[in-house]
C-alpha cells in the first residue's frame, strides 16, 4: 500500500501514451518538473507524485496498491489482469475514465506475401505476442490450434527472424506493420488509454482530491469534442 499521503500517479515514461499523459496532467492544473529525468516527480502545487514506469508495470503497481492512480492502455490492462486471475493474484481496480488518446487494435497480422488467409491457416502456426493471455483466450474462443511465441518488444520482425509464423501486436497508423511487410488480420481487442484507481482506496484526503480533479477531468474532454 502506498502510505504516503501524497497521492500517487503512475504514468509510461516513454512511448505512445506518455506525451498526452503529461499534457493532461497539465491541463487538470496539476504542476510538475518534468525535466528531470527521475523516477518520481513532484507536483509543486498540489499533494501529488507522478511515477513514470514501464507502461507493462502500470496495472500492477495500482493493483498491489503501489501506485493510488494509473493511466494505461486497455490492453495492457486487461492482458495484466488475465494473468493475475490465473496466478492468483490482486486483479481488481476502479476504471474512473476512459480517455480519448492511446486508440490502438490488438490485431493478427501475417507476411503479406502468403496472401489473405482465413481463421483455418493459423491452426499448427507459431504466433509471436507481447500479450499471450488474450491471445490465447481468442484462440481458444476460436478453436485455433496455434502455439503462442512470447516476446516483450520487436514483435514485428519475429516472422522474418523465423521466430513465428505469425505476430498479434498492437496496430496504430498501421506504419510498423507496412515497413515490415505485415498484412493485418481480424483485431482481437481494441483499445484507449484509461485513468484506473486502486480498488481499495480509502484515503479520505486522497479520495477528495480525486473528487476534485475529476469535474476537471471531465472538462478538459468536453473541451476537445
Ligand atoms: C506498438 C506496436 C508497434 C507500434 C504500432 O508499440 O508494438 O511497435 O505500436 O504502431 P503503428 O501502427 O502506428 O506503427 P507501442 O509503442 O504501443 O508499445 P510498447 O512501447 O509497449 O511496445
Ligand atoms: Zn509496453
Ligand atoms: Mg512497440
Amino acid at each position: 500500500m502506498n502510505t504516503n499521503n501524497r497521492l500517487r500517479i503512475a504514468i509510461q515514461k516513454s512511448g505512445r501514451l506518455s506525451k498526452d499523459c503529461q499534457s493532461l496532467l497539465k491541463q487538470l492544473g496539476i504542476k510538475l518538473n518534468l525535466r528531470e529525468q527521475r523516477l518520481i516527480a513532484h507536483s509543486t502545487n498540489m499533494p501529488i507524485d507522478v511515477l513514470r514506469v514501464r507502461d507493462d508495470d502500470i496495472p500492477g503497481l495500482v493493483m498491489d496498491g503501489v501506485c493510488d492512480l494509473g493511466i494505461v492502455g486497455e490492453n495492457v490492462l486487461v492482458e495484466t489482469q488475465a494473468e493475475r486471475q490465473r496466478n492468483q493474484q490482486p486483479s481488481e481496480v476502479t476504471k474512473l475514465a476512459k480517455l480519448d488518446f492511446g486508440y490502438c487494435r490488438l490485431a493478427l497480422a501475417w507476411p503479406q506475401e502468403l496472401g489473405i488467409q482465413d481463421k483455418d491457416w493459423f491452426n499448427g502456426k507459431r504466433i509471436a505476442t507481447t500479450y499471450p493471455e488474450i491471445l490465447k483466450q481468442y484462440l481458444e474462443k476460436e478453436q485455433i490450434e496455434a502455439s503462442v511465441v512470447m516476446l516483450t518488444g520487436s514483435v514485428e520482425v519475429a516472422p522474418r527472424a523465423g521466430l513465428a509464423d505469425a505476430i498479434c501486436d498492437l496496430v496504430s497508423t498501421g506504419a510498423t506493420l507496412e515497413a515490415n511487410g505485415l498484412m493485418q488480420g481480424d483485431t482481437i481487442l481494441e483499445s484507449n488509454a484509461c485513468l484506473i484507481q486502486n480498488a481499495n482506496l480509502n484515503d479520505d484526503d486522497k479520495l477528495s482530491l480525486i473528487n476534485k480533479l475529476m469535474p476537471r477531468l471531465r472538462g478538459v474532454k468536453q473541451a476537445k469534442e
